[in-house]
């Protein structure tokens, strides 16, 4: 089996793994791909979505896999331009991807059908926002649009409201677009990861990610600097309750509106006194909780990935591992303001019974690996409580070092 899969993270370093690892015959493409990423898939000539699409029909490939969201909603769709050229792909078309690419088109969605999430208003301007923010702290603002995970901020007062606001509107910093004002919502954090495929539908594991850089949840918020999974995570009844609530609506609600899906889709929940309620979609796996769920799937992952974009969710081709699986960041010198690159990393191949996925690395002119990029890499530890994860993962990371290596203390140390 052929497949090529499309981003060149961490998270598409796992997926990378877990197709190669799947007892499947699997001959793996990646674009654009990363060094680490090659050590494992084959390079292509593509430079964008029309000359991937061209490869893939050349080459033959069987199976596309979407890692990353951009693809899935540029152009014509990654997810519709295969269609078009008859390989399945593993990721939505771009009309369903609409979820995760419009935050003002999820919230209509989730009204629409009834899906318990916080109250807001879409503005157009900076005096429309004062007015829809109304004095009232916290509020949430949000670009609406792909902003790489930096669109949305959590305001306190009214000066980091003004802030963002001049983000967006004065150094229009992430284009053009409108603006969410969202309801303040408070309680713990999860998020679930199913497989969709159109009416069918499989919860895979819940993960939690820690967004802010610093321990204790403080500072900036990341891209991620670590991630959690295990299914003890989230109680049988809070799992009911969330799949009665919240996933079962937006599998139908799909379904009502006419938008096929297939692929991963990415539930982000916040746990309020007043019940779960979804705070976003995401169109794919999350990144860097994929690197820490992939690890406790066994079975044949790329069989089931096969047949899911073939339009069969077969859940027996896949089992869940019990235990804790904890995924800890090492990100660059500056991140996540300017991250530094050019640092040589060391150590990455003394890491035992722990797996190491590159995010940000490629390799110098000797054949080292070097930072390239805010987060560089990260170490996933599994064992059967979530204190021996821990340990497990904080003394093989120690062994990985770089100048300037930021990661927190705490990933996975706090319950929830
Ligand atoms: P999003 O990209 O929409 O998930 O937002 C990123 C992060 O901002 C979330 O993981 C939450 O920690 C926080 N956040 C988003 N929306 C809200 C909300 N309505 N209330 C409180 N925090 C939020
Ligand atoms: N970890 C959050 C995301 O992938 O969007």
């Amino acid at each position: 089996m052929k497949i090529l899969v499309v981003g060149k993270g961490g998270r598409e370093h796992a997926i990378v793994t877990a197709l190669d690892e799947s007892p499947s015959q699997t001959e793996i493409y990646s674009f654009p791909g990363s060094d680490a990423i090659f050590e494992i898939a084959k390079e292509t000539p593509a430079t964008d979505l029309p000359s991937l699409m061209a490869f893939m029909k050349s080459e033959g490939i069987d199976l596309c896999v979407a890692g990353e969201e951009s693809y899935l909603v540029k152009d014509e769709g990654l997810a519709n331009a295969c269609e078009a050229a008859d390989i399945p792909c593993w990721g939505p078309p771009k009309e369903a991807a609409q979820l995760e690419a419009s935050k003002e088109f999820a919230k209509e969605f989730m009204v629409r059908h009834e899906i318990p999430t916080g109250g807001y208003a879409a503005v157009d301007s900076l005096e429309q926002a004062r007015e829809a923010i109304a004095g009232k702290y916290p509020t949430v603002l949000k670009f609406d649009g792909l902003a790489a995970g930096k669109g949305v901020a959590v305001c306190v007062d009214e000066a980091m409201a003004e802030e963002f606001l001049a983000e967006v509107y004065v150094e229009k910093k992430f284009g053009e677009g409108r603006v969410l004002v969202e309801e303040f919502l408070e309680g713990p954090e999860i998020s679930i990861f199913c497989s969709v495929v159109n009416d069918q539908y499989q919860i895979l594991a819940p993960a939690r990610d820690y967004k802010r850089l610093g321990d204790g949840d403080e500072g900036p918020n990341t891209g991620g600097m670590g991630a959690v999974s295990s299914r003890e995570m989230a109680e049988p009844e809070l799992m009911a309750r969330i799949d009665a609530e919240i996933i079962r609506p937006t599998i139908e609600g799909l379904i009502k509106d006419g938008l096929p899906y297939r692929g991963f889709l990415y539930f982000g929940i916040m746990l309020t006194g007043d019940g779960p309620k979804i705070l976003e979609y995401n169109c794919r796996f999350g990144d860097p909780e994929a690197q820490a769920v992939l690890p406790l799937i066994e079975g044949d992952f790329a069989a089931y990935v096969f047949n899911g974009a073939a339009g069969n969710l077969d859940r027996s081709l896949i089992f869940f591992k019990n235990g804790w699986s904890i995924c800890l960041v090492s990100a660059s010198s500056g991140y996540p303001q300017n991250s530094r690159s050019g640092d040589v990393i060391s150590g990455i191949e003394d890491v035992e019974g722990a797996r190491v996925f590159h995010a940000g690395t490629k390799k110098n002119n000797e054949g080292q690996f070097e930072t390239a990029g805010g987060r560089v890499l990260v170490v996933v530890a599994s064992a059967e409580t979530r204190e021996a994860a821990v340990e497990k993962v904080y003394q093989q990371s120690a062994k990985i070092s770089f100048d300037g290596l930021q990661q927190r203390t705490d990933i996975g140390v706090r319950n929830f």
